[in-house]
């Protein structure tokens, strides 16, 4: 007879890795001249001040989930895997409208994988680092064989097209990729956390707009972000010089530069590349470490086998950060 005391639990592989890499943003491409039509400011403001060139905004019926069924897609085929063998979808993002249905269930539907775990996970522009570590550490406990995360936002509609210093920032987009199970490691544990009596810096007011306050977020983020990036380094037992490409959520370029200095001057090396991707896709929340990443991909910027350090930061605030080898 069963002991009824001994219960069983799961145990998954030891390793796992990012099988497959996609993004999808919108066509419509908008200036900073563009913007500068509607609102007072100029190209070179924003330039100086936040590094954007141009970012893509989506159209009034082209959706969160449409962008995410795109991206998803794409890391799919990048990784070969068809889709009855993905058995869980975390979409990350904070800009689905309303709470219920969630993105993840009709993303997964109409990407045609069948009845998996599907759920959302809003760390605002953490998002993206904690669904990564979510599912490597769903599939390295036995729960779960192959996740797709994607990282999806459809900001424009959350910004006050009147409020300057958040519109000419935010952009829509959608990033993901593939994690499945490796015979080596290729994900580094998460670090994350968050600080909670910060709150009020970043939030939606009335349910409707963004607000953030500029330069507390800006002060936090170019003060407490960089050490949590070299502690995700020392959990995954890297040094700063082994960092080939740096990529620290897409909020400004400053902060991204400021980031980037820090690690250097631990040691990071000279020629570690550091994501910009900002400047042609504006700030896209949880989307903008794995768009970032697909295109240092497809432009030969990040290859097979770097080391890659991926750092999200945002409203909360919370914050997540790991290493991983670029698939
Ligand atoms: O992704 C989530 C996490 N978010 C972040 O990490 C964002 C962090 N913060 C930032 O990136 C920057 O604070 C912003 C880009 C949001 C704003 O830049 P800032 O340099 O902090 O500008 P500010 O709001 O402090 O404004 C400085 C000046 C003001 O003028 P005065 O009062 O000094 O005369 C603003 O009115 O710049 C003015 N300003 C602008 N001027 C031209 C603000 N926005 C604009 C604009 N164009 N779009």
């Amino acid at each position: 007879m069963t002991d009824r005391r001994t219960l069983r639990q799961n145990q998954g592989p030891s390793a796992t890795r990012i099988i497959g890499v996609g993004s999808f943003q919108p066509e419509r491409i908008v200036t900073n001249d563009d913007l500068s039509k509607i609102m007072e400011t100029d190209d070179q403001w924003i330039r100086d001040r936040v590094g954007i060139v141009e970012r893509r905004f989506a159209d009034k019926d082209e959706l969160l989930v449409d962008m995410a069924v795109k991206a998803g897609t794409a890391a799919l085929i990048d990784s070969g895997v068809d889709p009855s063998e993905v058995d869980t979808v975390i979409v990350p993002n904070c800009t689905m409208p309303s709470g219920i249905p969630n993105a993840a269930a009709q993303v997964a539907d109409r990407i045609g994988i069948k009845a998996p775990g599907a759920f959302d996970l809003n760390a605002a522009c953490a998002g993206f680092c904690y669904g990564l570590g979510v599912a490597s550490d769903l599939i390295r406990a036995g729960s779960a064989g192959k996740v797709l995360v994607i990282g999806a936002e459809k900001l424009t509609d959350s910004v006050d097209p009147t409020d300057r210093a958040n519109a000419i920032i935010f952009a829509d987009g959608a990033g993901a990729v593939l994690v499945g199970p490796s015979d080596t490691p290729g994900i580094g544990p998460v670090t994350w956390g968050s600080a909670g009596d910060l709150v009020d810096t970043i939030s939606m007011r009335d349910h409707r707009y963004i607000h953030q306050e500029g330069q507390a977020v800006f002060r936090w983020a170019t003060t407490q972000i960089a050490p949590i990036a070299l502690k995700a380094l020392e959990l995954a037992g890297l040094e700063p010089s082994d960092v080939d490409v740096l990529i620290p959520h897409q909020a400004n370029l400053r902060i991204v530069e400021s980031i980037a200095k820090k690690l250097r001057a631990k040691g990071a090396r000279e020629d570690m590349d550091v994501a910009d991707d900002i400047r042609y896709s504006g700030n896209t929340s949880s989307a903008s470490i794995p768009l970032a990443l697909d295109h240092m991909r497809k432009t030969g910027r990040a290859k097979t086998g770097d080391v890659v350090l991926a750092i999200g930061f945002g409203a909360g605030l919370s914050y997540a950060g790991q290493a991983f080898i670029c698939p």
